[in-house]
């Protein structure tokens, strides 16, 4: 009794996979789960490992190592609250409690200020990369008291994925800080799906099938576009249906033209759009991703319109290779922005939420077990590494070279794209994000004029410091 260093509430695949994974790294554990036959999953996959199923949450606590530390699992909402409740009677000063869902920031905000007064830490991690990523290396994004974080860094540091020896963990900062980073990861990851999606509804249109699709992505995944996400990408146009649903068709089709084209979500990526419009940082690529995850599930709406509005019929009459190369330069500029955004909104939560964030680390973390992990990600470290305060990557001296350089190919794509009737929003989001930061102009004094001449809001002036109103109807 009392010898688990650890405990895991919540034995669904992710809270199993990353038990076993505290068992592979030789620290003892404890899980916990209501529903029986996953505690028997548990217990049969432990094996050797040092790893005890409890059958209740009484023998639960009674097997951790005093002061306790658990991780929870479970889904984001009532159910962290639920669990909190039921295990406070065990629970003494000093203790730990840390959540690995994706509860959003707020939530674990209240926790840690509910929890304080009993002298209990209440820690927010975020933990990417699904239930590979839990079982063989997650990247872990740990935020909270400074102190529980000291007590476990060695638990997360030996399961958490490892990139040139380093390991894919770090402190993300005080308070939410390691849901809120987990939060903006989930943003990108949104942008990135996106962009990579309306990448293949224009590879589509030139006529490849699913072959030459895998083959483009392969060798995309070889190159800067380097990246979990890409890599999968090809992975998924190879894989043919289920034998046992293709029934007695022999000709297997390949499963990605049987899925409806209808996108799901949890609600990470419009908590991020949600909360960068709070805070005012433009992320206009995770916007667009958001958009068009819901207005693909308007699938009822789209078949109706498709035979009302009209437009032109997709068709790619010139050099096909040459578009693939500028598409892929294309994607990799978006992809750039949409890191750039993600970044620029941490930055700035770190200063408006008091985290105290590092950029560096987090570029650092995110370079392996997750889902946005990506070559590119070590050239945002070196960024940050050399300017600690960086803004917005798209000032660094490496990456605003590949944008102007990239930026013809991205022009040329979005042209094609708007003249055959593609609907690319995350790529045209990416490309007027460039152009409006490049803007040393805007036409926001019409903005400003408006809004002084029908609601006296005011407005500054260039030529003479101060705040300025105009009677604009008086001669
Ligand atoms: C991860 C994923 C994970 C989850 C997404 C899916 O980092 O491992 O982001 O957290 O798969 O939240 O989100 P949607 O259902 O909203 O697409």
């Amino acid at each position: 009794m009392q010898q688990s260093e650890i405990g895991m509430i919540g034995l669904g695949t992710m809270g199993r996979n990353l038990v076993l994974n505290i068992g592979d790294k030789g620290f003892s554990a404890a899980g916990y789960d209501k529903d029986f036959n996953k505690l028997q999953l548990l217990e049969k996959e432990a094996g050797e490992r040092k790893i005890t199923a409890a059958k209740s949450l009484e023998e639960f606590f009674s097997m951790l190592k005093k002061p306790r530390a658990f991780i929870m699992l479970v889904p984001a909402g009532s159910a962290v609250d639920a669990i909190i409740e039921e295990a406070l009677p065990y629970m003494e000063k000093g203790d730990i409690i840390i959540d690995g869902g994706n509860s959003h920031f707020t939530d674990t905000d209240r926790r840690i200020k509910d929890l304080e007064g009993r002298n209990i830490h209440f820690m927010g991690l975020g933990i990417s990369g699904g239930e590979q990523g839990a079982r063989l290396g997650p990247s872990m994004m740990p935020g909270g008291d400074k102190e529980a974080y000291s007590r476990l860094k060695n638990v997360f540091e030996a399961l958490s994925a490892k990139v040139d020896g380093e390991a894919c963990v770090g402190y993300m900062g005080h308070g939410s800080a390691g849901h809120y980073v987990k939060m903006v990861h989930n943003g990108i990851e949104y942008a990135l799906i996106q962009l990579i999606s309306e990448s293949y509804h224009l590879l589509k249109t030139l006529g490849l099938n699913n072959d030459s699709l895998a083959d483009i992505f392969e060798q995309w995944n070889n190159q800067e576009l380097r990246s979990f996400l890409i890599e999968i990408t090809a992975g998924i146009f190879r894989k043919d249906e289920e034998a046992e649903m293709a029934g007695k068709n022999k000709n297997r089709r390949r499963l990605i033209d049987l899925i409806m084209d209808r996108a799901r979500q949890k609600g990470t990526g419009k908590w991020t759009s949600q909360d960068a419009m709070n805070l005012q940082v433009p992320v206009p690529t995770i916007d667009a991703a958001v958009m068009m995850r819901d207005l693909s599930a308007d699938r009822d709406m789209r078949i109706k319109c498709s035979s009302i509005l009209k437009g032109p019929s997709p068709e790619y009459n010139g050099n096909k290779e040459e578009f693939t190369r500028r598409l892929k330069n294309a994607l990799y500029f978006a992809m750039i922005t949409s890191y750039s955004q993600g970044l620029a909104l941490l930055k700035k939560a770190s200063e408006s939420y008091g985290y105290e964030t590092d950029l560096r680390k987090v570029a650092s973390i995110w370079r392996g077990g997750c889902i946005i992990r990506a070559s590119v990600l070590n050239d945002m470290l070196s960024a940050f590494a050399k300017a600690p305060d960086l803004s917005n990557l798209i000032s660094d001296a490496n990456f605003s070279g590949i944008l102007n350089s990239h930026q013809s190919d991205i022009r040329f794509i979005a042209g094609s794209a708007i003249s055959m009737g593609i609907p690319v929003p995350a790529l045209l989001a990416s490309l007027s994000y460039f152009d409006s930061y490049r803007s040393r102009w805007l036409p926001a004094n019409l903005v400003q004029a408006q809004r002084d001449y029908f609601g006296a809001h005011t407005y500054e002036r260039m030529d003479k410091k101060g705040i300025f109103h105009t009677e604009w109807l008086k001669e």
